[in-house]
């Protein structure tokens, strides 16, 4: 705490006082808590804002009359200024009054020219090659030509993530893996396999709407069913990596579960692969594995692609699994271009990676782990950046250094080197090479003493103010006796947002600071310990942040992933607007709200601010008990919602939603 927050708080008659008077401070102390320490508690670390701070100091021991008008003295002007939406849950979607909400494509929508019209009710594999695949995830928007800031015209690069057989294909239901799966022919897994993967589309804005251009050259499909990839970095050509289908361990077919991703300065995109453990398959008992598989929860039997495509089959082919788990970095401008696995960058639960370049021209990214108790990493490239070199840039991410997190209790950072032959890396300790480091990245950073965290997903650096934003979703099997000061609540069923500002504005120093900017949940129930600005309203906390973007005028925006738990928390998942800087940081707003049982996934802006491209991913899917409505477990026949065409002969349908301001302008003001 402060000196003048010290001398302020030794003013208030008393405890009692100071808590009625701060009532609006969504923390609300326990009896043996001080107004020190709910004060610290909020604010603990944040020297850089004592504006802020002293503002509710002054409230908490002047009144609420003197709160008011301390804060309009000192506050500054709120930096987004939308009229926020309520929670809720129904139907359908919802953007903030003034905007429009439009569908730019759907599951099934022909991408590549000549691709037939959908029909659920026929589908094929070689038709999903040829549409939209399903549960779009991450957005990249790289304008056209290449280099410009064209706000109008531009590639947009979509993920498919993954695929919910139930609610994809007539008459087949969820299934179930103590059935083997039984409704899973063959067929309808070569569909899932073509669902899975990314979308390149050429999109334009006219007369104020955005449309998908229809036969562009441009327009892709990539699958994990055919799209060959290849293997680049450390790991490229290691035994490892060798398989019956490659003996050279440099060629993959297709990646799997793309979550988010980044754009790089060079035009390409970077996508993580992240859940692969679900595509993995034995035929015996999947506890019994080996160690290696194991760290990894290879295999989670998640689908049955291992029945019928054996490279899926650990029992079969050991090695496939060591080929997915990677950033891959894709060229949209180039439709024949070859995506490339950059093992560099390390092999594990990738949510995404955004690259900044450093002051010195190296590049950084940053990339998080999604599990529970897994770590936040970062890669530094050896090379520098060069603008006028796309063909040299986009090798940079093959050679450089990874490094994983650890937090300390007072505030500092160390990024750890995961370097053969450095520290505890050694082949004396069973890490026999760079490449080695590379496969089993999640070994290697729990030898070196990483802070596991509450699952680490997108990780964004913010070009306005230097600081990266790590959204760390939940983690409901953290323990008392596990918290620390960098994840510091048991049983954290709501996430937090983790600030982190490198030393001397060097991302790529070893050394940074970090600070909690936020802690998610409902600020009303105390068990909770959320942690927001106190004008934060009851529409606008939120839980389990999941997906961020930056803004060109560097404000961030949130979008959440609550899973089944929505239900709890009464609302559907959404977008919502986060004030990181000056009198108002840790202030957040509600301004878009997904279709029930949906995830909002991918936010992202286009360079002028004044288009903003959402994926709406799973809708219906997570059905709940906890809210009445929609308490079923929907199915391709019966959907929680038809969402988006509302349709009875529709399936409902992921799909990617494009906001923008009726009549033009910025979004969020
Ligand atoms: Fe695919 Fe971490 O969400
Ligand atoms: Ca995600
Ligand atoms: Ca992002
Ligand atoms: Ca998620």
């Amino acid at each position: 705490m402060s000196h003048e927050i010290k001398q302020l708080m030794a003013k208030a008659s008393n405890k009692a006082e100071a808590y009625e008077l701060s009532e609006n401070i969504p923390i609300n102390p326990s009896t043996t808590a001080t107004m020190g320490d709910v004060i610290n508690q909020r604010y603990a670390r944040r020297s850089v804002l004592r504006g802020a701070l002293a503002v509710s100091a002054i409230g908490a021991i002047a009144g609420p009359a003197a709160l008011l008008s301390a804060r309009q003295a000192q506050a500054a002007t709120p930096r987004v200024s939308f009229s926020e939406i309520e929670h809720g849950a129904d139907g359908t979607h919802h953007v903030a009054e003034g905007y429009n909400a439009d569908i730019l494509i759907r599951w099934g929508d022909p991408v590549v020219p000549g691709a037939p019209d959908f029909d659920p009710y026929n589908q094929t594999s070689w038709a999903q090659e040829q549409q939209f695949g399903y549960n779009n995830d991450y957005l990249g928007y790289l304008p056209l030509p290449m280099g410009s800031d064209n706000s109008d015209h531009g590639l947009l690069f979509v993920n498919h993530e993954y695929t919910n057989e139930e609610l994809m294909f007539p008459g087949l239901g969820k299934q179930d893996r103590k059935a083997n799966f039984a409704g899973m022919t063959q067929e309808l897994i070569d569909i899932e396999m073509s669902a899975h993967g990314g979308s390149v589309l050429e999109i334009k804005k006219q007369t104020g709407k955005w449309k998908v251009v229809k036969g562009s050259s441009y327009a892709r499909r990539i699958t994990t069913r055919t799209t060959k990839m290849v293997l680049s970095g450390p790991a490229a050509g290691d035994d490892a990596m060798k398989t019956a289908a490659d003996p050279t361990g440099r060629h993959v077919t297709g990646m799997l579960n793309n979550c988010a991703g980044g754009t790089t300065p060079w035009g390409t995109v970077l996508t993580g692969e992240e859940n692969i453990r679900g595509y993995f398959w034995t035929d015996g008992d999947k506890k019994k594995v080996a160690a290696h598989y194991k760290r990894y929860g290879i295999p989670g039997k998640w689908y049955a692609w291992g029945k019928y495509h054996d490279r899926f089959n650990i029992d079969k082919e050991a090695n496939e699994s060591n080929r997915f788990g990677y950033i891959v970095e894709i060229d949209p401008h180039d439709p024949n271009s070859v995506p490339i696995k950059r093992t560099a960058l390390g092999r594990f639960a990738h949510e995404g990676a955004n690259v900044i370049i450093n002051a010195d021209g190296r590049v950084v990214a940053y990339t998080g782990d999604d599990a529970r108790f897994e770590y936040l990493y970062k890669f530094v490239s050896a090379s520098s950046y060069d603008p006028k070199d796309r063909a040299g840039n986009m090798r940079l991410l093959d050679e450089g250094t990874l490094y994983v997190a650890r937090f300390d209790a007072d505030g500092s950072l160390t990024w750890l080197p995961l370097v053969h032959g450095q520290g505890k890396l050694t082949t004396a300790n069973g890490f026999v090479s760079q490449a080695d480091i590379c496969i089993r990245t999640r070994q290697a950073a729990d030898r070196v003493g990483a802070t596991p965290m509450d699952r680490p997903e997108d990780v964004e650096p913010n070009p306005k103010n230097g600081k990266v934003y790590v959204m760390l979703t939940n983690n409901s099997k953290r323990k008392a006796d596990q918290v620390d000061a960098a994840n510091p609540r048991a049983k954290n069923n709501f996430g937090h947002i983790v600030e982190i500002t490198p030393d001397g504005g060097n991302h790529a120093s070893t050394s940074a600071k970090w600070e909690i900017l936020l802690k998610a949940g409902d600020p009303s129930v105390a068990e909770v310990g959320a942690m927001y600005h106190p004008d934060t309203s009851s529409n606008g906390w939120f839980a389990s942040p999941d997906n961020c973007a930056i803004d060109g005028q560097g404000r961030l925006w949130v979008s959440t992933d609550q899973g089944k738990s929505w239900g709890k928390t009464k609302t559907a998942d959404g977008l919502y607007a986060v004030e990181t800087d000056g009198a108002l940081r840790g202030y957040s707003r509600m301004f878009f709200r997904t279709p029930v049982g949906a995830e909002l996934c991918g936010p992202v802006f286009t360079p002028d601010d004044q288009s903003l491209f959402l994926a709406v991913q799973h809708p219906a899917a997570d059905g709940t008990k906890d809210y009445k409505g929609f308490e079923r477990n929907s199915t391709f026949e019966d959907p929680a919602t038809r969402w988006p065409d509302f349709d009875d002969k529709m399936p409902v349908r992921p799909s990617v939603v494009v906001v923008t301001k009726k009549g033009g302008g910025l979004i969020g003001g």
